[in-house]
């Protein structure tokens, strides 16, 4: 594996084959409903062995139970030792004992005190940011032990003899489009691309990489039912949970894909329901991709091993 060269978008109509995923071990945050129960079920589909860390002990336990190949365990992703005993479950649970995929896709939406005014005479209330501390600050704990695990299994040299491994980071629309009233949820879904875009000139050296996956409007517990419904009554159609399942594995499918973004679409986008939005470089800008490369030169040593 080669260090970050952007090229082009991912074709996302070609068939692919995900048996080189049978026999892996992945984790996936929030996994217990919603697009990450989808992730989940597509995972096991392929005969990768899944470890679901969530909230939701009931929706585990079912999951658990109905699903030969997965185990639930419980986690709050904003809770450190609650992630570590994940990771660990994980590859002690692992066939391999090892842990070669890794989906942080929990994550929440709430109304945002940030762009709520607090009333009128009312000084300003301090908001609640907790949808940083999930979105961001628990996914951000995710992907620390993910590159804990992949190094140790791996090493810091690159090699033909690394493993492939591969962290997904979940993003939104909110991650690329302008969406009103929502600054907090928006700032922590472009996080995930700043995140990606860091970790994807260095994930080689651990035989690594790091992609996005940013889901359009899907009908989950994430939103009311009069949220839904307000969407389809503006004519506005939804993406499908199994269409990001299927992106999952094209991702994981295919060890040359790192560092970009997929887009679960609406199937009137694509007939797939999902593309490589190809967003995260700057073809085309002579002088930003000039910019770009004295960045990456010049990257503070001191920041760590990987330069
Ligand atoms: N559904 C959509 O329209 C949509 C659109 C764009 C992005 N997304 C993103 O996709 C991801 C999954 O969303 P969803 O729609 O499936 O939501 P969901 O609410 O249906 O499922 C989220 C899961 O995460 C779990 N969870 C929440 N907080 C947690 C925490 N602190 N620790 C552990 N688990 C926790 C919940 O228990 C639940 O099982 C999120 O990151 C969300 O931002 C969803």
């Amino acid at each position: 594996m080669e260090g970050y060269k952007h090229t082009g978008p991912v074709n996302c109509n070609l068939e692919f084959d995900p048996s080189s995923l049978k026999g892996k071990t992945a984790i996936v945050t929030g996994g217990a409903n919603g697009i990450g129960e989808a992730y989940v079920r597509a995972l096991v589909a392929v005969g990768v062995t899944v470890c679901v860390g969530d909230l939701d002990v009931a929706k585990g336990k079912k999951l658990e139970a109905e699903i030969p190949g997965i185990k639930f365990i419980q986690c709050d992703i904003t809770k450190w030792d609650d992630q570590v005993r994940l990771f660990r479950e994980a590859a002690s649970f692992s066939p391999t004992g090892k842990i070669a995929y890794v989906v942080a896709n929990a994550g929440i939406i709430r109304q945002d005190d940030v762009f709520l005014n607090s009333g009128e005479n009312q000084g300003p209330a301090k908001p609640d940011l907790s949808t940083i501390d999930v979105n961001i600050k628990g996914t951000l704990y995710t992907v620390k032990l993910s590159l804990h695990y992949f190094v140790k299994q791996n090493g810091e040299t690159p090699s033909s003899m690394q493993e492939d491994t591969c962290l997904v980071l979940i993003g939104s629309g909110a991650a690329f489009l302008d969406c009103p009233r929502i600054p907090q949820y928006s700032a922590t879904k472009w996080a995930m691309r700043g995140i990606m875009h860091s970790l994807r000139r260095t994930a080689f050296y651990y035989g690594s990489r790091v992609n996005v996956i940013s889901p359009w409007y899907v009908k989950t517990n994430i939103l009311s039912e009069e949220d839904f419904a307000h969407v389809t009554e503006m004519g506005v159609q939804l993406a499908e949970a199994e269409d990001a399942g299927q992106c999952l594995l094209r991702i994981l499918s295919d060890t040359s894909i790192n560092g970009h973004s997929f887009f679960i679409t609406a199937r009137k986008w694509s007939a797939q329901g999902y593309m490589d939005l190809d967003l995260d470089d700057y073809l085309g800008n002579d002088l930003l991709l000039e910019i770009q490369e004295d960045q990456v030169k010049s990257a503070p040593v001191s920041m760590g091993l990987f330069v």
